[in-house]
């Protein structure tokens, strides 16, 4: 019987997928303080490239925590293995095609560079949303350097956790002389030639 079986190459490419959706696959990645606003403008990045017929997902700190890396802490060798799995997550959503906006603290240079050699360099654009630790701490939308400062949160980013600031990202924002408009149009312009939209 198994003579008469004639295998079959179900296998869609990546290329496939790209041709398809009119856009090549993209990774925006998106790191700075809990805080910073990282979140808020990939949301507001991922509704201007959505309204373009872009086919996008987003990935974020809180949701992917309480998710499949729900088992992490905010150690050191936890929040490289957080990376990481996210990394492999947004890589396959890469293959699908997809523009994924991924925030995410990553304090970590060493797990942002891994990001890349996961990725492969040319999907990836490294978003560092510069805003102070004073003002994150003035906004302390969900009260946590609060918490912190009370020393009920242990390893805290920027109070007793580290964050190493990227040196080189592609695109660098600083919220605090930026208004989010400006910002949102600076990212979308920066990726519009890399995602060789057609129709545009
Ligand atoms: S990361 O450092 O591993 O990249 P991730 O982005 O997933 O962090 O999660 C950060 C979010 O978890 C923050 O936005 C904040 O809401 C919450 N959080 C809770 N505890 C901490 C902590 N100790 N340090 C930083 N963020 C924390």
């Amino acid at each position: 019987m198994s003579d008469n079986i004639v295998e079959h190459n179900y296998n869609i490419s990546r290329e496939d997928r790209i041709k398809n959706n009119n856009h090549k696959s993209l990774l925006l990645w998106f790191t700075g303080l809990s805080g910073s606003g990282k979140s808020t403008i990939a949301n507001l990045v991922e509704h201007a490239l959505f309204n373009k017929g872009v086919k996008t997902y987003s990935l974020d700190g809180d949701n992917i925590r309480k998710g499949i890396n729900n088992d992490l802490t905010f150690s050191a060798e936890d929040r490289t293995e957080n990376i990481r799995r996210i990394a492999e997550v947004a890589n396959l959503m890469l293959d699908a095609g997809l523009v994924v906006l991924a925030a995410f603290v990553s304090p970590y240079k060493k797990d942002r560079e891994n990001i890349r050699t996961i990725v492969k360099d040319v999907n990836f654009v490294e978003i560092y949303i510069n805003t102070s630790l004073e003002e994150c701490e003035r906004r302390d939308v969900k009260g946590l350097y609060k918490k912190a400062r009370r020393g009920e949160i242990k390893n805290m980013t920027g109070i007793s956790a580290p964050y190493e600031a990227p040196e080189n990202p592609e695109l660098e924002i600083n919220t605090e002389k930026e208004n989010i408009e400006d910002s949102v149009k600076r990212i979308v312009d920066f990726i519009k030639p890399k995602l060789n939209l057609k129709n545009e």
